[in-house]
C-alpha cells in the first residue's frame, strides 16, 4: 500500500493557515501556494536516488553525491496545479513539465478531461503530479490513470489539502503511488468541497470569483 506523508513542518503549517483564510487576497494566495509547493517538493524528493561523484575543490577531492536514476517530470493538473509548478522548477530546473487539463463537472463532481500535453519520454521519468486539492479524489485518480496509460510507472502525488475520502480513494485506486499532503482535513461537504479546506483553489489562484 502507498504511503501517505502529511508534511507538518512548522513553515508549511504557518503558510497553510494564511492560505486558508478567506481574507487572503489573490496575490498572497498565489505566493503561498507556490511557497508551500516548494517546501513540499523538498520533502517529496527526499528519497530520490543518489550516486557517488568526486569533485575537485580548490583544496582536495571531495566525495560527494548527486542525483542519479530517472529524470524527473512535473505534471500539474490544470488549472490549480499550475500554481505549484514554478517553485518546484526552481528546485529541479531540469525537470520536464506535462500539462493535464481536468475540471470537475459541477453536478456529478466527476473529472472531465480537456487538455493533455506530456513530454515524449514521460514513461521513463519519475513523475510528480501536483494539484492543491484532493477532494473526492476523482481528479487525482484520473490524472494518475492517464499517466499510467502513457506508460508511467513511477508516480508521486502532491496535494496541499486532502480529506479522508480522497486519500482513501487514491490509495485504493493506485496503491503504488505515494501521497504527499500538507494537511488531511475533516471531511467533504454536500458539494464535495473540503471542510474546512480553503474554498475553490483555482478561483483563489486566478481570481476568477
Ligand atoms: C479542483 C482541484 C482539483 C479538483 C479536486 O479543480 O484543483 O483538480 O477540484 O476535486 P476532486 O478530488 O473531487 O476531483 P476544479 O475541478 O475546480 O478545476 P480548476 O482547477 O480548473 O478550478
Ligand atoms: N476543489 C477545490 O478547489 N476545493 C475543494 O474544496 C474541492 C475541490
Amino acid at each position: 500500500m502507498a504511503t501517505v506523508h502529511v508534511l507538518d513542518h512548522p513553515l508549511i503549517q504557518h503558510k497553510l493557515a494564511i492560505l486558508r483564510d478567506k481574507n487572503t487576497g489573490v496575490k498572497e494566495f498565489r505566493e503561498l501556494v507556490s511557497e508551500i509547493a516548494g517546501l513540499m517538493c523538498y520533502e517529496a524528493t527526499r528519497s530520490l536516488p543518489l550516486m557517488d561523484v568526486d569533485v575537485e575543490t580548490p583544496v582536495a577531492t571531495a566525495h560527494c553525491k548527486m542525483l542519479a536514476g530517472k529524470k524527473l517530470a512535473i505534471v500539474p493538473v490544470l488549472r490549480a496545479g499550475l500554481g505549484m509548478v514554478d517553485s518546484m522548477v526552481d528546485l529541479i530546473p531540469s525537470a520536464k513539465i506535462g500539462h493535464l487539463g481536468l475540471y470537475r463537472d459541477p453536478e456529478t463532481h466527476m473529472p472531465v478531461e480537456y487538455y493533455c500535453k506530456l513530454p515524449d519520454d514521460i514513461a521513463n521519468r519519475q513523475v510528480f503530479v501536483v494539484d492543491p486539492m484532493l477532494a473526492t479524489g476523482g481528479s487525482s485518480i484520473a490524472a494518475i490513470d492517464f499517466l499510467k496509460k502513457h506508460g508511467c510507472k513511477n508516480i508521486i502525488m502532491m496535494n496541499i489539502i486532502g480529506c479522508p475520502e480522497g486519500v482513501k480513494a487514491v490509495q485504493e485506486a493506485h496503491p503504488d503511488v505515494d501521497l504527499y499532503l500538507a494537511a488531511v482535513d475533516e471531511k467533504l461537504n454536500e458539494h464535495a468541497y473540503i471542510v474546512p479546506g480553503l474554498g475553490d483553489a483555482g478561483d483563489r489562484i486566478f481570481g476568477t470569483k
